[in-house]
């Protein structure tokens, strides 16, 4: 018998472990866990997501003191059914009108997936039904992120109706609970909105299809037992979808006063029919827990995002110049060209054509025409795209070039040709916005023509394409697929359509640079970065903006993945004017370009953007890898502040504006603090010729520019820095 059970101890040993002893699943990280409890009746319970506990033999007896004829406690996975009444993370109709849904435990395994990296996949099922339930958390050690998704499997004889189906769920108890989430608009993406949670629940969600990030962005941060936002204090749980799609993330505290977070696709008109035998995948959730403010909650997801949450893997794309802002749809070759000199002379490492250089019949001239028809204008470049990459390789530039293949303007051949791609119902007016229609990507023909795009785009120049501006730029109206029976599995079936779409693009093309850009900021998640390596963070350059629009992004995403362009003045989006160090000095935050016509520039503006991106260039590897402390918040009245610091903590890279005038004494505290204390540093400004901190060359300790902080004089409005920090 012993021999027996060391066998089975040998080949599944977590099943084992728990059928003799344990009931207890704990999926763990350097310092922090998930804990789930088997209980006597065979439920999958939530017992805890924080720091660590400890030996869980110590929960034998716990006794929630919850009435036991009165619901239930926290479930793993809450379903609608039986003795659960709150809001579920899975409801499902079954053929015989049934709509309860009651999970037993059956089974749990724990793997290596690789060095780091363990699977926890736990098994359960529905006795009267067979529906078959399997969480899969996926925890990153060092990062201390954990990563759920859920798998729902039909093992039943008939069909059933999905009608909620969360990616995950988790429950924890907190005195208070500080909600920040990312609201927004076009050209003001990611704007912080604070909240505290009062009974009942806050749902943050997105219906609007296809691009979903202008508006709400599908991430949020959550401190714990406090009503203040702290950096570098405090338990944070934080947490992002990986879905492009609508999404729902859900918080609702209860009458015991716990917190329950649900988080998946947003069930709007999104019931999904499950044949048998077949299984729905959700999206992951990626968590992370913090037991040093929000600091160190972004810190792990920028740690997690880099290592595997990326396509680049952290890598990010090089400086560049892109032809939008500088000339629209108003070019030809020798413009081009021209932008492609002044791109090299200033010292930037790529060219990217935008949007207006395809259309035969209808040339896209403006946004009325022409999506659609992907054939070079001759009228425009005669002498090809081919030449265009050459001009730029030979002066040392990368090529890039734009595309928005999801979409289809009236006014082209392609809607001519096929009016059943479109999506819109029939009968009714099809809307559309920027005069223009969405494909129908849940129609395979359709997918085939989207990579085609991308594929036949490439193939203008081989081998000579190094980037593509993946564009976006409308949401779903008139919902209706010709190629659908059912339309609640459209918005579905979209998503997964454009990301097969993508799986496609990237086994042929693994090396090629892709952005997701939806208008800026409209496909800012985790589910795109898995295919993209970067976004368009947002179409509004305009610094000011761009201040709050980064400090919002990068909470949850890092810099390696956030566009940022120096335009020109006033702003296009704003008419604001602010000075162009200022707007150097906020681009060069995230991965710095340039978007304006180079020739408007003043020899001054020109020399001055020399200088500033070849000073870039000698502290970019801590924008794109070093870990962000952020110092001050813009959000907190005069000025902001961020650091960038190297992992030995060796170097670091400062930056400090000037948002609002106060009063000119009124200097801003930037205290370091994620400087080593034992280190000293020099400590000097970048481009500039009258630096504006009066320790500017010398050097400190870490210690005092952590406690005592440097007060740059940054009063004036738009007065900004940039210092790099070596360790000595
Ligand atoms: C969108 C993008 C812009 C630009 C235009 C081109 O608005 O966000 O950056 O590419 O489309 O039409």
């Amino acid at each position: 018998m012993r021999r027996i059970l060391l066998f089975l101890l040998f080949i599944t040993p977590a099943v084992l472990s728990h059928a003799i002893t344990d009931p207890y699943i704990c999926v763990n990280t350097d310092n922090t866990c998930i804990i789930l409890h088997i209980n006597e009746d065979n439920r999958l319970m939530f017992m805890h997501y924080g720091l660590k506990v400890g030996d869980t033999g110590q929960y034998t007896g716990y006794n929630s003191y919850r009435r036991i004829d009165y619901g239930t406690d926290p479930m793993a996975y809450p379903t609608r059914g039986g003795r659960f009444y709150n809001e579920p993370a899975l409801s499902v109709k079954y053929s015989d009108n049934d709509v309860n849904t009651e999970l037993e435990y059956i089974s749990h395994t724990i793997s290596d997936i690789r060095p780091g990296v363990t699977q926890t996949s736990i098994i359960m099922q529905d006795p009267k039904t067979s529906l078959e339930v399997r969480l899969v958390y996926i925890s990153y050690s060092k990062e201390d992120v954990i990563v759920a998704h859920t798998e729902i499997t039909n093992k039943g004889n008939k069909e059933v109706t999905l009608e909620n189906y969360a990616s995950s769920a988790i429950n924890i108890k907190a005195g208070k609970y500080l909600l920040t989430h990312f609201h927004g608009a076009w050209a003001s993406e990611m704007q912080l909105a604070q909240e505290v949670l009062t009974h009942g629940t806050k749902i943050i969600d997105n219906k609007m299809g296809v691009r979903t990030t202008h508006t709400e962005n599908p991430s949020f941060l959550l401190s714990l037992d406090t009503e203040n936002f702290n950096e570098n204090h405090g338990e944070v749980i934080a947490g992002a979808l990986a879905w492009s799609g609508n999404y729902k993330l859900a918080f609702q505290v209860d009458e015991f006063e716990r917190l329950s977070i649900l988080c998946g696709i947003n069930p709007y008109n999104s019931t999904y029919p499950l044949r048998k035998g077949q299984t729905f995948t959700t999206p992951d959730m990626i968590w992370t827990f913090s037991s040093a403010g929000a600091g160190q909650a972004s810190r792990n997801l920028h740690n997690w995002a880099r290592n595997y949450g990326i396509y680049s893997k952290g890598k990010m794309a090089p400086t560049l110049l892109n032809s939008w802002e500088g000339a629209y749809f108003d070019f030809t070759t020798p413009v081009l060209t021209g932008m492609i000199d002044d791109a090299a002379n200033m010292g930037l490492e790529m060219f990217v054509l935008d949007d207006g250089w395809f259309g035969t019949d209808f040339p896209r001239n403006s946004n009325q025409q022409g999506l659609g028809d992907w054939q070079l204008n001759t009228k425009k470049i005669p002498e090809g795209i081919s030449y265009l990459a050459d001009y730029a390789h030979h002066k040392g530039l990368k090529f890039g070039i734009w595309i928005e293949p999801e979409m289809v303007n009236p006014k082209s051949n392609l809607a001519r040709k096929h009016p059943e791609w479109v999506v819109k119902s029939e009968g009714r007016q099809v809307t559309t916005t920027r005069n223009q229609w969405i494909l129908d990507l849940c129609n395979p023909q359709v997918q085939d023509f989207v990579f085609n795009v991308f594929d036949e785009t490439m193939k203008l120049a081989i081998n000579k394409i190094d980037y593509i501006k993946w564009d976006c730029n409308r949401h779903v109206e008139s919902l209706g697929s010709a190629y659908l029976k059912n339309q609640s599995e459209f918005y579905i079936n979209y998503i997964q359509g454009l990301y097969s779409v993508l799986k496609r693009i990237r086994e042929k093309y693994p090396n090629v640079i892709v952005q997701s850009c939806s208008s800026g900021g409209g496909r800012v998640d985790y589910g795109a970065l898995g295919y993209f390596d970067e976004v368009w963070t947002s179409d509004n350059t305009e610094g000011l903006s761009r201040i709050f629009i980064q400090y919002g992004t990068n909470m949850i995403y890092p810099a390696c993945t956030t566009g940022s362009h120096v335009s020109a003045v006033p702003s296009h989006q704003t008419n604001n004017v602010t000075p162009l160090k200022f707007r150097f000095d906020i681009a060069a935050a995230g991965r710095l370009g340039m978007e304006l016509q180079p020739k408007a520039m003043t020899t001054e503006e020109y020399q001055f953007a020399q200088k500033a991106i070849a000073s870039y260039r000698t502290y970019r590897d801590l924008v794109e890898n070093g870990d962000l402390y952020r110092l001050i918040s813009p959000y907190d009245g005069n000025h902001y502040a961020l650091m960038y610091v190297s992992k030995d903590k060796n170097r670091a890279v400062v930056f400090a504006y000037c948002i609002k005038y106060q009063g000119r004494t009124k200097t801003p505290l930037v205290r370091m603090y994620g400087l080593d204390k034992n280190k000293s540093y020099k400590v000097t400004e970048l481009n500039t010729t009258a630096p504006s901190f009066w320790g500017d060359t010398k050097t400190f300790s870490g210690e005092w520019l952590i406690n005592q902080g440097m007060n740059p004089q940054l009063v004036k409005l738009y007065d900004s820095g940039i210092w790099y920090l070596q360790a000595e």
